[in-house]
């Protein structure tokens, strides 16, 4: 059983510093409405991840897919053989995925201060939406979801290439909120995070008008067996040395 457990105020690394990106963000995506989905449900990358996913869970997985947007094909192909919950800032995006993935769980939070409980989760699946995060989440983000993770469980995202934090005018037509942290870092984040990496792929795709968009990647998993940290140092032998 998945229960959410929400957090108040700003998860960052700093804070105090609030980030004027979920603002944006929120308010950007839900006046684009169907127009992303539009856009962007045809890209077979993500369908490709999506298969590699799909490939992997047993059936009856439980999975939370992270700013699940209008839920398709994503959330709404994980729902079919999953228990999913999809998490988005932006209410406009919900309820266009309450129609597209009918069969998954929606909540509406902002992931930089929303949670779960520990080992709650078989999957956790971040399709394009961490390039919306504010670059001081990005470290918190992965290291709670990686908490969030069965023994055992997958996780997948794809995740900006370049650092950085800033406002595009005009991104479908909207100010839209961008950050990131790079792809060393966001790799040190994921096995800072307690995870092991299995792949980190730079992949290029089309935005249309001619211009191209690449992404990281990245799939880990959280190990079966943790390394064992011995609490005590090992007893002392008859003259206080080590026995
Ligand atoms: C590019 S869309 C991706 C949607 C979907 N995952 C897909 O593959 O089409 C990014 C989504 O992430 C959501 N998002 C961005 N930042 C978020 C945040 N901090 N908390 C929750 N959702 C967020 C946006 O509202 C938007 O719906």
């Amino acid at each position: 059983m998945l229960s959410v457990v929400q957090a108040t105020g700003h998860g960052g690394e700093s804070p105090g510093a609030e980030s004027p990106g979920p603002a944006t963000v929120r308010e950007g995506y839900d006046a684009i409405g169907i127009r992303y989905h539009e856009w962007s449900h045809r890209s077979p990358t993500r369908l490709g991840f999506l298969d590699e996913v799909l490939r992997r869970l047993a059936p009856g997985s439980t999975v939370v897919d992270l700013g699940c947007g209008p839920g398709d094909p994503a959330t709404r192909m994980l729902a079919e053989h999953h228990t999913v919950l999809g998490v988005d800032l932006s209410m406009e995006q919900l309820r266009i995925a309450r129609r597209l993935a009918p069969g998954a769980l929606l909540v509406q939070a902002d992931l930089v201060d929303f949670s779960l409980s520990a080992g709650s989760v078989d999957a956790v699946v971040s399709f394009y939406a961490l390039g919306h995060v504010p670059p001081e989440d990005h470290r918190p983000l992965l290291r709670r979801a990686a908490a969030w993770l069965r023994p055992g469980g997958l996780f997948l995202t794809s995740a900006p290439l370049t650092p950085g934090a800033g406002v595009e005018e005009g991104w479908l037509g909207v100010p839209m909120f961008f950050g990131g942290i790079g792809r060393d870092a966001t790799l040190t984040a994921v096995t800072d995070a307690g995870l092991t990496l299995e792949s980190a792929r730079e992949v290029e795709e089309e935005e249309g008008n001619g211009r191209t968009v690449g992404f990281l990647w990245v799939t880990a998993t959280k190990p079966i067996h943790p390394a064992v940290i011995p609490a005590v140092p090992p007893a002392a032998g008859p003259h206080g040395a080590r026995g």
